[in-house]
């Protein structure tokens, strides 16, 4: 399914992209063509993503003009991402409080411990070795199985699922749909089991607070529960390949710093989420259901808008430029990586605490770790709407 043409020019590491000076709002295209606006200052898709007059509902109602010609989880209406308003928060309230920092303090550490076994694995293997394959992939695998209690079987199947979910239309339409049926399938079945025979896991809890809730319906439940299984691990896993590339290739002087305490390495963590993007779409899509004034334009009801993030995240008004030559320093102001207002990353927490765990104890263990091929000969991996290393072989 991921096919890599030769041809090709190699797309430059997602932490060389470089983005545009943000602007006032302006019209523009998405990639099908559609019209819609670019929003890209910070204050600006803050308020897009703030304002509940620009919701996301509206992308998919019958007239509304089609956002890929290509089925994906993330354009599914029934995901809880995809709701507004009560309807969204009745969603958002079944997981709510399961990952709240105080919630994810107590997961840190079995986390730790996942960290700690894969690095023991790792140091056992022949070097070079695969630190996607060892790491990258298999920890936040291993933190999302452990939370919605999935036993190891289902680890391989969940990358299968990703690269479907996330198709980015390269793919073929039709496979994709079977996919995301078959996974569907396994949510509608996880879903039953838990309802036979609750436990302590994410899914039961789920389950049981939509019943006493009322209102969910089982579709909404099964793309919740297929959006955490898929959201929870792939993003976190590509934000971590490209961190690793970043700070092995290019920042290598920072790599022993990282090993020396955990608030080093989760001010780190925070710095490249904020500027390494997790692919090359742009920006979150809304739908404005009344006319609104955004810094000082009016983007007119009806209207598909794009709340540019990598160009929001740069802004010259609110970050200093060139940020990614100062790593250690902390962010000068909240991030737009993780979203903001209703829909803000549910996860957030748990990434951030896992990125910051993984890099630090790795290269506590590892202070040496280089990477084996120069950084413009990383393989990516495509079809999917985040890029990241398809390997990245290290040694120590
Ligand atoms: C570095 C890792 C991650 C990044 C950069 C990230 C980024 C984002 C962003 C930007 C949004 C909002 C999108 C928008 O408003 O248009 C979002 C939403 C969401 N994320 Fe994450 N995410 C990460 C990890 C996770 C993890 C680990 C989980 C789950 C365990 C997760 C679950 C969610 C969910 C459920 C939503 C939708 C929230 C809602 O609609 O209310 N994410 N994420």
């Amino acid at each position: 399914m991921m096919t890599i043409d030769p041809t090709e020019p190699a797309p430059e590491p997602m932490h060389r992209l470089r983005f545009e000076e943000p602007g006032p709002p302006c019209r523009t295209e998405l990639p099908g063509g559609t019209p819609a606006w670019l929003v890209s200052r910070y204050a600006d898709v803050r308020q897009v993503l703030c304002d509940p007059r620009f919701g996301r509902a509206g992308l998919y109602a019958p007239d509304a003009p089609a956002l890929s010609g290509v089925p994906e989880l993330v354009n599914d209406p029934d995901l809880m991402f995809n709701q507004d308003g009560p309807d969204h928060l009745r969603l958002r309230r079944t997981l709510r409080r399961a990952f709240t920092p105080r919630a994810v303090a107590r997961w840190r550490p079995w986390i730790a411990a996942i960290v700690e076994e894969l690095l023991d694995r790792l140091e056992e293997r022949p070097r070079p070795a695969d630190a996607v394959a060892e790491f990258a992939l298999p920890l936040p695998v291993a933190v999302i199985s452990r939370l919605m209690g999935l036993d190891a079987s289902t680890g391989d199947r969940l990358r299968h699922w990703s690269e479907h979910a996330f198709s980015d239309g390269t793919q073929e339409g039709e496979q994709v749909a079977g996919v995301l049926q078959e996974f569907g399938a396994f949510g509608a079945e996880l879903l039953a089991e838990r309802r036979r025979a609750p436990g302590p896991d994410l899914v039961s809890r789920v389950v049981a607070v939509a019943d006493e809730e009322g209102g969910v319906t089982e579709a909404q439940l099964v793309s919740l529960v297929c959006g955490l299984v898929v959201g929870g691990h792939d993003s976190t896993m590509t934000m971590l390949g490209n961190a690793l590339l970043c700070l092995l290739g290019e920042h290598r002087e920072t790599w022993p710093l990282l090993g020396v305490d955990e608030d080093t390495a989760g001010r780190v963590a925070d710095r490249l989420v904020h500027l390494v993007p997790l692919g090359d779409d742009r920006g979150s899509t809304r739908y404005a259901t009344a006319d609104v004034e955004v810094g000082g334009v009016t983007i007119p009801a009806g209207a598909i808008v794009l709340a540019d993030c990598g160009m929001a995240n740069r802004d010259p008004d609110v970050f200093p430029p060139d940020t990614l030559h100062d790593l250690l320093a902390p962010l000068e102001a909240p991030t737009l990586s993780f979203g903001a207002g209703p829909h803000y990353c549910l996860g957030a927490w748990l990434a951030r605490t896992e990125l910051q765990l993984a890099l630090h104890r790795l290269a506590a263990r590892f202070p040496d770790l280089r990477l084996a091929d120069p950084v413009d000969a990383t393989v990516w991996r495509t079809g999917t709407t985040s890029r990241s290393p398809r390997w990245l072989r290290v040694s120590w």
